[in-house]
């Protein structure tokens, strides 16, 4: 059989390192979810006032959607034969999403938001690039995910758009 990039089988016993390379991938792509969603729990429930009601809604409805991507995240690693880590390897990394010092500061959370997207954007991109021609399945569905992390962003810009448009971002 030719060794073509097409035919590639990343399921094969001697695809093990590839594999076991794109689990890593994965398992950080897990954890960068799992952390959005206690972020985007906190920051659903802690802002005050009455301009932060839409972006309290608006983060309600991503917990849901950023805790599938985790569950997808987590099945794909089975997948591919690997192993769904436990919470004692989980390490914090969201600073910027932390409560700001006040809760009407509805900004720091805008902004916050935005980074936490990006830092996804931007990782899913990479394991796009990782699994070209070597796993179609796992790219598949970076890119639905990269999809949703995009309309995710945009969002929340347009909501920064709006205080910087007032003199308030
Ligand atoms: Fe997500
Ligand atoms: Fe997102």
């Amino acid at each position: 059989m030719p060794d073509t990039a097409t035919s590639f089988d990343i399921m094969a016993d001697d695809s093990r390192d590839r594999r076991e390379q794109i689990v890593e991938l994965l398992k950080k792509a897990y954890w960068m979810e799992i952390e959005t969603v206690m972020s985007y729990i906190s920051n659903s429930v802690n802002p005050d006032g009455v301009r932060a009601q839409e972006i309290k809604e608006s983060l309600e409805a991503d917990i849901q959607e950023e805790l599938g991507h985790a569950q997808q995240f987590a099945a794909r690693i089975k997948e591919l034969y690997g192993v769904v880590p436990g919470s004692m390897e989980f390490a914090a990394e969201q600073s910027y999403l932390q409560p700001p010092d006040h809760q009407v500061d509805i900004v720091h959370v805008i902004k916050g938001v935005i980074e936490a997207e990006q830092g996804a954007i931007e990782f899913y991109s990479r394991v796009i690039d990782e699994t070209d021609g070597i796993d179609p399945v796992t790219q598949d569905m970076m890119i639905a995910i990269l999809h949703d992390e995009q309309g995710h962003k945009r969002l929340f810009e347009g909501f920064l758009r709006e205080y910087e448009a007032e003199g308030l971002a």
